[in-house]
């Protein structure tokens, strides 16, 4: 929600961790910080869905995503001019600048957030 309110156009922020650990709901907080009342789900059949806000927050989630074809077709740069971009399964990007999220699951409700930011390129 915090993070939220600061993301600007042209964020990108990578979220890692496995099922369960908790990345679409760090997308619904988020994304109520950028002052959206859409419902955020795992997009299923689409690889975006697009929340307007104060700052339009493209939610993308490569779980099923397999080729690198795909990830290039992903259109990034053109989301990221248009607002602020969380990926989930972000580790199968690489983007200069971008935040990485890493969520864990400690069992129960305890969630372990670790953030760096990308400076591998
Ligand atoms: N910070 C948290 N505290 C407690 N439960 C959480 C937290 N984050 C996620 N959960 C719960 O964990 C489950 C999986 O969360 P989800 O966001 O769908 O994970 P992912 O997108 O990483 O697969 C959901 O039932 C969700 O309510
Ligand atoms: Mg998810």
């Amino acid at each position: 929600m915090l993070l939220g309110e600061r993301l600007r156009v042209g964020d990108i922020v990578l979220l890692t961790g496995e099922l369960g650990a908790g990345k679409t709901t760090f997308v619904r907080g988020l994304a109520q910080g950028t002052g959206s009342k859409a419902d955020v789900a795992s997009p299923t059949f689409q690889l975006v869905r697009i929340y307007p806000g104060r700052v339009q927050l493209a939610h993308v989630d490569l779980y099923r995503v397999e080729s690198s074809t795909e990830l290039r077709d992903l259109g990034l740069e053109e989301l990221a001019e248009d607002g602020a971009v969380v990926v989930e399964w972000g580790d199968r990007l690489e983007v200069d600048g971008a935040a990485l999220i890493h969520l864990e699951h400690l069992g129960g409700d305890r969630r372990m957030i670790r953030t760096r930011r990308d400076l591998r390129h």
